[in-house]
């Protein structure tokens, strides 16, 4: 069936998985050696900085090595060929700028940057320097103050969070790609597009947790499956 009308996509670590990035909540993801709570909540940074620290660092150095697959390429093709379209990601990596897609919503942050903890500003800092096992400081302080990971932990408040529900409540074709279904608000989207009135189409590797939610599913690799099905939406 061919997809008309603005479109918004939300994507999540599914999506990087071809690319070499780890996900999350898999067999083999991020949250099976780690817990939660020691790398990726306020709390643990006021705790033990040094270890979130390092932990944040390893996954910025990652971006150097890692490239886009053909569910990015894929992407990038959509937005060309949609009248209208937005694209959410829960992912951190640049994996979709470099991929391709012009302007990205990352609700939980991104990596390639820092935030300063006592301005709140956020720059890009990703010179040799600023990926070692030291802390970085800022520029926008007179005396440098120190910059912490400018990403959304557990118990913080999503970016961008406006836009991203009026995108959404407009949308005509709600797309989520890669995503478990976890972790809210991320994981409510569907429902409020539904409610809205969207077509709701999800692809994953398996059926998540709110699976069900959707109005066509398409289960898969996201860089296997996600470039025909452009091609059949457009080609249709
Ligand atoms: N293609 C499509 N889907 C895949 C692929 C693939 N190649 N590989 C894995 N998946 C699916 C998994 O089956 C799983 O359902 O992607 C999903 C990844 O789920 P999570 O690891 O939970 O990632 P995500 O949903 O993005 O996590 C949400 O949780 O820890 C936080 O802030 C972090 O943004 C993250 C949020």
């Amino acid at each position: 069936m061919a997809l008309e009308g603005r479109v918004v996509v939300l994507t999540g670590a599914g999506v990087s998985a071809e690319s070499g990035v780890r996900t999350f909540r898999d067999n083999d993801g991020l949250w099976e050696d780690q817990r939660v709570e020691d790398v990726a909540t306020p709390e643990a940074w006021i705790r033990d900085p040094t270890m979130v620290w390092r932990f944040y660092q390893a996954r910025r150095n990652q971006l150097l090595e890692v490239d886009p697959n053909p569910a990015h390429f894929a992407l990038a093709e959509l937005e060309s060929k949609a009248e209208s379209f937005t694209l959410i990601t829960q992912n951190v990596d640049d994996l979709h700028e470099r991929g391709g897609n012009s302007s990205v919503i990352h609700m939980h942050g991104r990596l390639r940057s820092l935030r300063c903890e006592e301005t709140g500003r956020s720059e890009v800092r990703m010179e040799r320097g600023d990926l070692g096992a030291d802390f970085v400081t800022c520029n926008c302080c007179s005396n440098g103050s120190r910059m912490r990971p400018d990403i959304v932990w557990f118990g913080e408040i999503p970016m961008e969070l406006e836009s991203i529900y009026r995108e959404v409540e407009n949308c005509d074709v709600f797309i989520v790609i890669g995503s478990s279904g976890h972790v809210y608000p991320a994981a409510g989207l569907v429902n409020l597009a539904n409610s809205c009135g969207a077509r709701s189409i999800l692809v994953n590797f398996e059926l998540p947790i709110n699976g069900r939610d959707f109005d066509e599913v398409h289960i898969g690799k996201a860089g296997e499956i996600l470039p025909s099905l452009v091609d059949v939406w457009f080609d249709s």
